[in-house]
């Protein structure tokens, strides 16, 4: 097969109905299948329903045995808007089973997606053990020739790692290859993400297996065939383009406050263009998740494996981890000292929609702030945190109460509607730093506090802004003619 790459983009009349989620809209699968999904969080979980509504019969692997039991029950351990229901579906239809035995797992199934983590380890570089634990574990017990389909994000080589690590552990007779098919789901829109996708990436080095894992999906779908390492690496660039998105956001937003300009406004410009896109262009304390930390450090890792500079992706990290730094020096500066502030932090996840609270930039400000001294009493809406330096509480104007500073770093909807006089109330402190931009900036100051945001400059009238672009429309012949102004410039740089 293939080495080069080819589209298929196909615009059948019937997308808009595909695009649904509703099950009486679902397009099929070309052929139904036999397939056994590795893992049962975000990315297996969805695919096991998902795949199960698109007609195929799928038995999902769990090794947690506490999770495993409530799927068994019907029950849905992560939040997931809508998959409680598709599931109770399937489950009832006999398309979808869950089960902790391999073998059981494995009994009729053709193709095996391994969805199991692939978290960073300390250094940075991916731990793929659960991936080559999950391909280990159903190649020993395949029946009928296999295709393990690695929807895990891994680094570009790691396909053909794993076909070498299970070559040989197969039962005599039964051949295993190893295909690639990147996942692109968001968290909380993950179902609605499954049905709709930009694009389904496939690698692989047949065409024959390259065309059973395309028939897995309609075949209306935006499907990319490339080779293994290609599609591996759709993945880990992609996230890194996110991640880069975000830092550069952030970095407009550090000059937005040097200049007295508005991050929100410049940043809904630049997004307007076609070329560049809204998406992922908002200031904040910074990206999070268990997957654009993660697979920009491994963008980087597997570039220095093999010598290639990757200067920007690095850039994007060194952003990043300054990002929250800014919002503590912040806090700092308003409060005087954070030794004995008491702070009340709204948002613990790492976006909002989620419960998930993997690398969010609202803990690590959390531990930030305790390390220098401060006391934080926190609400989400969702997460739930244990093991914490914090006081989680279950109302956001407990957490703001006796406050010296409020800080919002998560942008739940809920917090839109949050009343601004009533947080002056409980507050001890007025103080208010809205890191996501959710809090009606104009009700804040009203009701007497002081808010502030990132990438929100307050332009002063003698702001020494203006002074080098007038030197610069002088020009040197007229500006040696202005020597007063010339002052000036250097002296408010
Ligand atoms: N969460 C996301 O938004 C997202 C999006 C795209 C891609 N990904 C990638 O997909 C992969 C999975 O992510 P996730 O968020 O679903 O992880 P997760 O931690 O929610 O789920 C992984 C599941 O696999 C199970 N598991 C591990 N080893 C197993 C084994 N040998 N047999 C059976 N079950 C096993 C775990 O118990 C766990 O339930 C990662 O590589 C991640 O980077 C995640």
């Amino acid at each position: 097969m293939t080495t080069s790459t080819s589209t298929s983009t196909s615009t059948s009349t019937s997308t808009s109905t595909s695009m649904s989620t509703s099950t009486a809209t679902r397009p099929q699968a070309a052929r139904p299948r036999h397939v056994c999904v590795v893992g049962g969080g975000y990315v297996g979980l969805t695919a096991a329903v998902g795949l199960a509504e698109l007609g195929h019969t799928v038995r999902c692997l769990e090794a947690d045995r506490g999770r495993l039991a409530l799927l068994q029950a019907g029950q849905v351990p992560i939040h997931e808007p809508g998959i409680a229901e598709l599931l109770a579906g399937q489950m009832g239809s006999g398309r979808l089973r869950f089960t902790g035995d391999p073998a059981d797992a494995m009994e009729e199934a053709e193709l095996a997606l391994l969805c199991v983590g692939t978290p960073p380890r300390p250094d940075g570089d991916p731990d793929l053990r659960q991936l080559a634990g999950a391909a280990a574990e159903v190649t020993v017990v395949a029946r009928r020739d296999l295709v393990l389909v690695v929807k895990s994000t891994v680094p570009p080589g790691s396909c053909e790692a794993l076909e070498l690590l299970v070559a040989g552990a197969a039962p005599e007779g039964v051949r295993v290859r190893v295909a690639s098919n990147p996942e692109f789901l968001r968290e909380s829109e993950a179902l609605w993400d499954f049905f709709n996708p930009d694009r389904v990436v496939v690698g692989a080095e047949d065409d024959g297996v390259a065309q059973q894992v395309a028939q897995l999906y309609p075949p209306d779908w935006p499907l990319l065939v490339c080779d293994r390492r290609s599609a591996e690496l759709v993945k880990y660039a992609a996230n890194t383009f996110l991640a880069l998105k975000i830092s550069f956001a952030n970095e407009v937003a550090g000059l937005c406050e040097a200049l007295g300009a508005d991050a929100g406004k410049a940043l809904a410009g630049v997004g307007l263009d076609r070329r560049i896109g809204e998406a992922f262009l908002a200031p904040g304390p910074g990206f999070g998740g268990s997957c654009l930390p993660k697979d920009l450090a491994g963008f980087i890792a597997v570039a220095g494996s093999v010598g290639a500079a990757v200067p920007v992706a690095r850039a994007a990290q060194v952003v990043n981890q300054a990002a929250s730094a800014s919002i503590v020096a912040k806090l700092s500066a308003r409060l005087g000292t954070l030794e004995g502030a008491r702070i009340g932090l709204l948002g613990l996840a790492f976006k909002a929609g989620t419960g998930d609270v993997r690398d969010s930039p609202a803990i690590a400000l959390a531990r930030e702030l305790v390390a220098r001294g401060c006391t934080v009493w926190a609400h989400d809406p969702l997460a739930v945190v244990n093991d914490e330096p914090l006081v989680q509480v279950d109302d956001p104007y407990v957490a703001a109460g006796g406050a010296d500073a409020l800080v919002v770093a998560t942008a739940w909807p809920a917090y839109r509607s949050l009343d601004a006089h009533r947080l002056r109330g409980v507050m001890a402190g007025h103080v208010v730093l809205d890191a996501v931009d959710v809090l009606d900036a104009s009700a804040v100051q009203q009701a007497g506090l002081d808010g502030y945001g990132v990438g929100r400059g307050r332009p002063t009238t003698f702001a020494p802004v203006p002074w080098r672009p007038l030197e610069w429309m002088l020009g040197p012949v007229e500006a040696a003619a202005a020597p007063s102004t010339r002052t000036g410039a250097a002296a408010h740089r």
